[in-house]
Order: C-alpha cells, then structure tokens, then sequence
C-alpha cells in the first residue's frame, strides 16, 4: 500500500481507581502503584502530509491549548523526527474532548494519538514497544494511553501490566472549573507526608485487583482511592463539598481523577448519572459534567487515506 496522505487517531482519557504515590526519584517523579482505566472520552489527531509541522486545535472543552513547541503534539513529532531522520513535516490538528489540566491525561492521550498517527504516516514501522519508550519520555501517562483498557502503572506510572477487568464501569465526570498543576499537587503531597514518609515503593491495591477481577461493582466502588486527594483538597477546598455533593446524591463512590480537579463518581447506569448531575448541578454552576464508559482500547488509527 502507497504512505497515506492522512491518518487520523484516537487515543482515551483516563480515570485513575486506585493512585497509591511513594517516593522520589533523583528526576523529580514519584514511585507509583496505580490502577488506570481508559474512557470512551477520547482525543482525535489528524495527521496530513505537509513540508513543514504545524498544529491546530479544536476545542470541546473550555481553557487554553499551546500551539507552541510546548504542546505534547509537538513534542511527540519532534521526538519521532530527531531519532528517525524525518525530514518531513506534518500539518497536525487535535479535537479536544478531554478537560484540559483536568487530571485525567488529555495531553497524554494527545501525545499518544500523534505518535501512533506520525508513525503510519511517515511509514516508520514502529513496534509498539518503541511507541511505547518514546511515549515514557514525553509524560508518564503517555504508555497508558497507548496501551488502553485497565492496567496496573508500576515504576512511574510507565511501567504497565493489563488488569482483567470484565466490567464496564459507567462515570459521571464533573469537571469543576479551574486547573490543577499536577508538579504543584506532588510538591503539595511531598509537603503534606513530610512527617510521615509513605513506603518509598508503594505496593497495588490488591484488593482492587480482586474486585475487578470479580466484576464486583459495589467491591470495586468500595476500593476506589487516591493518595492525591488531600494535596488537591488543601489547593481546591472546594473539592470537598462536591465530593460529597456526588456521594451524597447516590453515586456508588466519587473520587479525584490522578492530581485533579476532575471528580469521577462512579454510577450504575446513564440514568443515575443524569439523576446524579441534575441534583449536583445547581449547587455548582462552574461545573461541566459528562458521561463517560470504560474500560476501552488504547491509541488507535481509525480513518487512513
Ligand atoms: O510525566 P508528566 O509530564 O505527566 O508529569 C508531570 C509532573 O508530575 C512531573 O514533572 C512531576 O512533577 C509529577 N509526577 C511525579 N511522579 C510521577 C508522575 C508525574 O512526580 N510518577
């Protein structure tokens, strides 16, 4: 088949169920045990052939995407370009669906969905170990969007292993407004255990892992957790009250989505999710709400011509 003129690939947000966080390492990045689900809440790169790089972006969600160098987009072409010898360039347009600095991997999911496009596109034949690699050295969350599904994030986060997890989970995600930066909640939860250092490497929620392999909603409910929520809760107070508003209104459990401020209450159906959202809605009215299923695959090309 002749190299494409255009490839367009998805790749998901993320909800993190269980955030255990250690240590640091000499580079700044915390020892991670981690449960990630991918969301049906996806992010969409088209790639076309072009002389040089450049990036557009079209936004489902309110804040500020860089077109600049800074973007993950960018970075993940420029990274592909230097240690192939690509020459050429690529006119690249992202669709944004997932809360910008929300805490559930949006740039991650970019990042990734650019690397899986740039790869067909320039016709690289990169295994998917190699995306893999080069994706850990964009962000931590990146390997996971690329993988998809559920998966226990060891190491970093990077280090991955699919978790069986027969049930599809249905989240009512409440993005309140405002961002978090996710080095200022690590620096906030280093701050917060200073007195009280956790395990240096944190072990997984075992009993997690059982109730997803159960397919056991209410133990799966009962399990959901993250070590960030107090960093996040002494940047975001507020978060508290929503919270509880979420709990408070019948969902099974809500928590913070990885540094936040994204909440994700887990529910039993589309019909409490929307029940959920009118009872929490007028209370928070910066609030944006969405409906999301997971687990689902990782990065993918859905449309080549
Ligand atoms: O890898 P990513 O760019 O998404 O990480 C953003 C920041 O989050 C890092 O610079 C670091 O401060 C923090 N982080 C961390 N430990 C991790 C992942 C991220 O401290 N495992």
């Amino acid at each position: 088949m002749s190299a494409p003129n255009r490839v367009v690939a998805t790749a998901p947000g993320k909800i993190n169920l269980s955030l255990r966080v250690g240590g640091v390492d000499e580079r700044g990045y915390h020892a991670l045990a981690t449960v990630f689900q991918a969301l049906d809440l996806t992010e969409t790169i088209e790639a076309r052939r072009a002389d040089h790089l450049t990036l557009t972006v079209d936004s489902q969600v309110r804040g500020h995407v860089p077109t600049d160098s800074s973007n993950l987009v960018l970075r993940a072409a420029e990274i592909l370009r230097a240690e192939h010898g690509v020459t050429d360039g690529a006119a690249l347009h992202i669709t944004k669906r997932v809360p910008i600095a929300g805490g559930m991997g949006g740039g991650s999911a970019d990042a990734a969905a650019a690397l899986i496009a740039l790869n067909t596109l320039w016709g690289l034949e990169l295994t998917a170990e190699e995306l893999h690699d080069l994706g850990a050295r964009l962000g931590a969350d990146v390997p996971f969007a690329l993988h998809g599904g559920t998966a226990l994030g060891l190491g970093n986060g990077t280090d991955l292993t699919a978790v069986q997890a027969p049930c599809e989970l249905t989240w009512l995600l409440c993005a309140p407004g405002g961002h978090l930066s996710t080095p200022e909640v690590f620096r906030t939860f280093d701050r917060l255990v200073a007195d009280a250092p956790p395990p240096v490497v944190p072990s997984p929620h075992q009993e997690q892992l059982d109730a997803l392999g159960a397919g056991d909603l209410a133990a799966i409910a009962g399990t959901l957790s993250n070590d960030l929520t107090g960093p996040a809760l002494a940047m975001r107070p507020d978060l508290e009250e929503l919270l509880a508003a979420l709990s408070g209104a019948g969902a099974l459990a809500a928590i913070l989505s990885g540094s936040g401020p994204t909440l994700g209450a887990l529910v039993e159906d589309e019909t409490q999710a929307r029940r959920i959202q009118e009872a929490v809605a007028p209370g928070a009215p910066e609030a944006e709400f969405v409906i999301a299923g997971g687990p689902v695959p990782g990065a993918r090309i859905i449309e080549q011509d």
